[in-house]
């Protein structure tokens, strides 16, 4: 049998809230890693893109922690973080994260009033994708007096009444001293089960991110493929699978339109908790090594595409009408706006699994539905669910969700 440190991380958890409440600092405290790795986002102090950890938890005399060596520690489980941008403006990335996230931190800097706007919006985010088991962490407790703190905690509990965090337990924490983490650990292994898996299924990855592993410079005889990370929804995937990625790339540009063609290939290599495997299955974060050229890959070029063996993944779309259901009120705001009705004509971004994309309403139809032609297609199911945002005062801004009816 294999060990739980040499296994797949079993659970995504995702860590999101409001700009520098401290998500990545929390991510640092749990794994160890920085995951704000490149340049742009060492420069401006903000995450940019979605970040990856692992962490394996365990439990000792001293109750839970991350540390295996501590007194009569037993490994409990391997769990992998995504780390979501706070920024208003990178609404995009935080969706296409939480389509991945089986449950989630919600981050609450416990020196600025709550709610902030990207608090709410995250936490509407993970109502409409589904994701319910929550913990609300209370964080930089360090900059407050404990007046402060419960006069804070006072104003979660007011915020989340009627909402799906509405019972989630509020640990307060200071990330960046380290404060409380064991007592974070405990509210998560017990607020947030690893989920029931199928791996009978044919296998479905969403890909949250795609790269070239190559250093600039190396030797042809070196290179490897193409990098797909995400998780597998259910089914597994082994090495030498011949496997399809949809919607694929756009091949051909007539007229200012897009063909997309699925693109086929075979696993070199997989990945996942730190180590080389042969077979990945549902659960945390994995990276997929394909035999493509790394160049279709790079910069998250393939990110939002589907993966399974070829002829099993759902079909593509240009086009299709949704059912929406929409907020009442704008949630990412700080202005308390109404969620107007959608207008034909109108530009709408969607998030469908860890797809975004824009369409234009090009109808409304009969019982509130609405007709959209897309500028990417989508890979997905009838009866799938979507996310919906509209422009803003320059800005994405959730709106509310959707489901794919024809
Ligand atoms: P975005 O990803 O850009 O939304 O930010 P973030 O939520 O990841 O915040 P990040 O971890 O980058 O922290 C933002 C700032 O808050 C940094 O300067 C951190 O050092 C600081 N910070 C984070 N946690 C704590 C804490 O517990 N106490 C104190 N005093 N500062 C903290
Ligand atoms: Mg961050």
């Amino acid at each position: 049998m294999t060990s739980i440190e040499d296994s797949q991380p079993e659970v995504n958890i995702g860590l999101v809230g409001h700009v520098d409440h401290g998500k990545t600092s929390l991510t640092f405290a749990l794994s160890g890693k920085w995951t704000d790795e490149h340049s742009e986002e060492l420069k401006r102090g903000i995450t940019i893109r979605l970040g990856y950890a692992d962490v394996i938890i365990y439990k000792g005399d001293d109750g839970y922690g991350t540390d295996p060596k501590a007194k009569e520690a037993i490994a409990l489980r391997k769990i992998s973080l995504v780390d979501a941008p706070g920024h208003e403006t990178l609404m995009a990335t935080m969706l296409s994260g939480a389509a991945i996230m089986d449950g989630a931190l919600l981050l609450v800097a416990a020196n600025e009033k709550c709610p902030q706007p990207q608090t709410k919006e995250h936490l509407m985010a993970l109502q409409i994708t589904g994701v319910k088991n929550i913990v609300i962490v209370q964080n930089k407790i360090d900059l407050v007096t404990e007046e402060q703190a419960l006069e804070n905690y006072k104003e979660i509990k007011n915020f989340v009444k009627g909402t799906i965090a509405e019972n989630a337990p509020i640990i307060p924490i200071s990330a960046q001293h380290k404060i409380n983490i064991n007592h974070l650990i405990e509210a998560i292994e017990e607020t947030i089960p690893t989920p029931e898996r199928d791996k009978t299924k044919e296998a479905v990855m969403y890909v949250a991110r795609s790269f070239d592993v190559n250093r600039p410079g190396a030797e042809i005889q070196k290179l490897v493929g193409g990098v797909l990370g995400g998780a597998l929804k259910q089914g597994v995937l082994k090495v030498g699978d011949k496997i399809e990625i949809k919607p694929g790339m756009a091949v051909d540009e007539k007229e200012g339109k897009k063909t997309y063609n699925p693109i086929i290939t075979e696993i070199a290599g997989l990945k996942t908790g730190g180590m080389n495997v042969k077979e990945v299955g549902p659960g945390g974060s994995v990276g997929v090594l394909t035999k493509l050229d790394p160049f279709y890959v790079k910069s998250d070029s393939l990110t939002g595409n589907m993966i399974g063996r070829v002829g099993t993944l759902p079909p593509v779309w240009h086009e299709f009408a949704v059912k929406p259901g929409l907020l009442e009120r704008v949630v990412g705001t700080k202005e308390d706006l109404v969620v107007e009705p959608i207008k034909k004509n109108e530009v709408l971004m969607l998030n469908v699994h860890s797809a975004a994309t824009v369409g234009i309403v090009s109808e409304l139809r009969k019982k509130g539905e609405i007709f959209l032609k897309l500028k990417i297609p989508v890979c997905a199911n009838k009866g799938d669910r979507l996310t919906i945002s509209r422009v803003l005062g320059n800005r994405w801004r959730l709106i509310g969700m959707g489901e794919i009816v024809s």
